[in-house]
């Protein structure tokens, strides 16, 4: 018995058989092309992972008809897109896996894509109060119904000509069929809402439909929310019922998953949220339904192999841990769990994995994922020594792919650790799990024998003395100051300091800046009891790079459940000894104060790049020395970068 045991049996949905318990979801990447056909990108990201040993691939989401396709994706709303769905599908068999196609007609999710296409109506089953009168929504009529109900079905006979094993229909998240399973969303007065049994009558005609054009014994799953994740939509109870009716309907299995993506965030948890939140759900959906159950939402792989072995589900979906490490399933039945990368949760992968324009998807602890053909790195010809200045996330990443390249690394951290902000992060609450990339890469780079020089500053002289081949700085970034009198107070400190525990908060608190670090500060701190306040010269979460939205609400969803009080587009003009001075209106305003924290952005730490200038050595500089980012962002450029050494 491994202790994997219970992911490695195999599994039936329908007539289908699985070589495991362990399923890939269906997840955007807006990987196709602009017209929406398949690129070789998307064949080698998707067949990656069936060669890491899934059971089962789900690529992303199939548009049913026009006015539901997103640029970037593949559609199934007409014929001519089979050739590109066989295409994926050949790939994924020849690795080993399974393939499914899940069916979507996008609904209200077009609120969360922030672009409504040219033409296109956000179609509803009913209007409701909230609904802004300068968006295209449309309320369907009966026979609107009845047109989507086959659009669905066509949609389902082209998967199977495509070389889909199985179809899912998406019916979760708040997309076209979800938002008339949730009463949040029907408040049609019709026999398609009002009870349980009506507002589940769309899903079950198409289901009907599905199965009319796909024949008996063609396996189909739906997937659907366990909760709404919100007050007054769909509850674990109702989405049971409903799990029941949909199984009377003809689904050989129901996926559960969770929320509605405009209001709430428990579709894609991120850091906050505790592993496995919607496990419990799906056991209940379990307990009423006699065909297999899917559960998906922060499961890792112990997580996973519990779940299975404890009967709470029968199949986990595991997302973002695939895009993460492609090669999860076969690395855990192999013992390899330390060679895991473990996905963190910080949502980094969903910036751009839905809008191209955000630049292209990347992972913070995989920056190989949609880039597969590039990996693994081709050796050096010629190795060089290479000195790596610093050793936050950066630096280590560097030390390691340019090592794996074939040069000899020498790493140098100023500090007695490696890590840099990073290990800052990792001591904020809900992010100690950050702490499973910086052990990944420290046991890469000592399995590897990789010179490691703690305590050590690389200067000029040292790498005079040293005499490199090339050297990399990584030096990081630091703090930035507020420019305003008082800011040197001593009861004025950096959010850095205080989250290390070098510098405490006392009394009344006012948290300067709203990015995702003044909110983590802030909510921390209300957690505690304490009295805190947070200013900030813009609205909460803006002024700087997009932050990512999930994280983004998931954290305003906090602040305004905690009432912390917020001094928006407020600039601040003076700290006093007791307070921190605003403007309102023309007036002055001060915000009582016995501690201020700021967290008001990074500035690159550059010098030493400068110093090395004119020395005649191959100098690089990669991560926030270079311009404070994420950190998905940082292993991008990392490993760009020692692709180029
Ligand atoms: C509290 C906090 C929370 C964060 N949360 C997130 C998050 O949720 N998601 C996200 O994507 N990003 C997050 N970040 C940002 C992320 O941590 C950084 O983008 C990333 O860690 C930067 O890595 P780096 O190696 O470029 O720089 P740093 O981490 O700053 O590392 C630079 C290293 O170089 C060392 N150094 C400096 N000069 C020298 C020298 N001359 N010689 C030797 N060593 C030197 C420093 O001591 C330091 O260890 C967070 C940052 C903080 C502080
Ligand atoms: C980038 C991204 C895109 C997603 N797109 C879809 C989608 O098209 N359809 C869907 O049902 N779920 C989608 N999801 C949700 C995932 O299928 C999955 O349920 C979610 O990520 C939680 O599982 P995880 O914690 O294992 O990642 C998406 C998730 C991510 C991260
Ligand atoms: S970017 Fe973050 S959340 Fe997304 S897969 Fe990578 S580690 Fe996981």
């Amino acid at each position: 018995m491994t202790q994997f045991s219970a992911l490695f049996q195999p599994g039936k949905i329908g007539t289908l058989q699985l070589k495991n318990r362990i399923i890939m979801p269906a997840m955007g990447t807006a990987l196709a092309d602009e017209k929406g056909k398949v690129t070789d990108r998307m064949v080698a990201y998707y067949a990656a992972r069936a060669r890491g040993g899934a059971g089962l691939i789900t690529p992303q989401f199939a548009a049913v008809s026009r006015d539901s396709a997103f640029a970037y994706t593949l559609p199934l709303h007409d014929d001519s897109y089979i050739a590109d769905w066989r295409t994926l599908a050949d790939a994924v068999h020849e690795a080993g896996a399974r393939f499914s196609i899940q069916l979507m007609h996008v609904g209200l999710i077009l609120l969360y894509s922030g672009v409504v296409p040219e033409g296109a109506s956000i179609l509803v089953p009913s209007m409701a109060p909230w609904m802004a009168p300068d968006k295209p929504y449309h309320e369907l009529t009966e026979q609107d119904i009845l047109g989507c109900v086959e659009d669905f079905a066509a949609a389902a006979a082209r998967a199977k000509i495509a070389g889909a094993d199985l179809v899912e229909l998406h019916a979760c998240h708040g997309c076209l069929v979800s938002s008339f399973l949730s009463p949040l969303t029907n408040r049609r007065q019709d026999r398609f809402g009002g009870n349980v049994e009506n507002r589940t009558r769309f899903a079950c005609l198409i289901v009907e439909a599905i199965r009319r054009a796909v024949g008996k014994g063609f396996p189909l799953s739906v997937r659907i929310n366990c909760s709404d994740g919100i007050e007054g939509g769909l509850t674990v109870e109702e989405a049971a019922q409903q799990a029941r009716i949909l199984e009377g309907a003809g689904a050989d299995a129901i996926s559960v998953s969770g929320g509605l993506e405009f209001w709430s965030t428990l579709s894609v948890p991120s850091y906050p949220y505790p592993d496995g939140p919607m496990v419990g759900m799906a056991e209940k959906i379990k307990k009423a339904v006699n065909v297999p159950v899917i559960v998906a939402g922060k499961v890792n792989a112990e997580l996973a192999e519990k779940v299975i072995s404890g009967g709470k589900a029968d199949f986990v979906a595991m997302g973002r841990p695939l895009l993460a490490d492609p090669e999860l399933p076969n690395k855990i039945r192999q013992g390899r769990i330390d060679d895991l990368r473990r996905c963190i949760y910080c949502n980094n992968c969903l910036k751009s994995a839905t809008d191209p324009s955000a630049g292209p998807m990347s992972c913070t602890v995989n920056p190989f994922v949609a880039r597969e053909a590039k990996y693994p790195f081709k050796p050096v010809a010629k190795p060089k020594e290479v000195m790596v200045a610093g050793g936050g996330l950066a630096g280590m990443e560097m030390a390691m792919y340019l090592t794996e390249r074939g040069h000899k690394v020498a790493l140098y951290e100023k500090d007695n650790e490696l890590g840099g902000q990073w290990n800052i992060a990792c001591a904020l609450p809900g992010k100690q799990g950050y702490a499973a990339l910086t052990e990944y890469l420290k046991r890469w780079l000592k399995k590897n024998g990789v010179e490691i020089n703690l305590g050590t500053a690389v200067t000029r002289e040292l790498v005079l003395q040293k005499k490199p081949d090339a050297v990399v700085v990584a030096t990081g970034a630091v703090p930035l100051r507020l420019n305003v009198p008082g800011a040197d107070l001593p009861h004025v400190i950096q959010g850095h300091d205080f989250i290390a525990g070098r510098a405490p908060a006392r009394g009344r608190i006012v948290v300067v800046g709203g990015r995702f670090i003044g909110m983590e500060v802030a909510i921390w701190l209300k957690e505690q009891g304490k009295d805190v306040t947070i200013v900030t010269r813009a609205g909460l979460g803006e002024d700087g790079i997009r932050l990512e939205e999930f994280t983004f609400k998931t954290l305003a969803d906090r602040i305004v459940e905690l009432n912390i009080p917020m001094f928006l587009n407020s600039t601040v003009l003076e700290i006093t000894e007791k307070a921190v001075v605003i403007p309102m209106k023309g007036r002055l305003f001060r915000i009582p104060a016995d501690t201020v924290i700021l967290s008001v952005g990074m500035r690159p730490e550059n010098r030493l790049a400068k110093e090395l200038e004119g020395l005649g050595i191959e100098v690089h500089m990669v991560g926030d020395c270079v311009r404070p980012r994420d950190a998905s962002d940082v292993s991008y450029q990392a490993a760009r970068l020692a692709a180029t050494i």
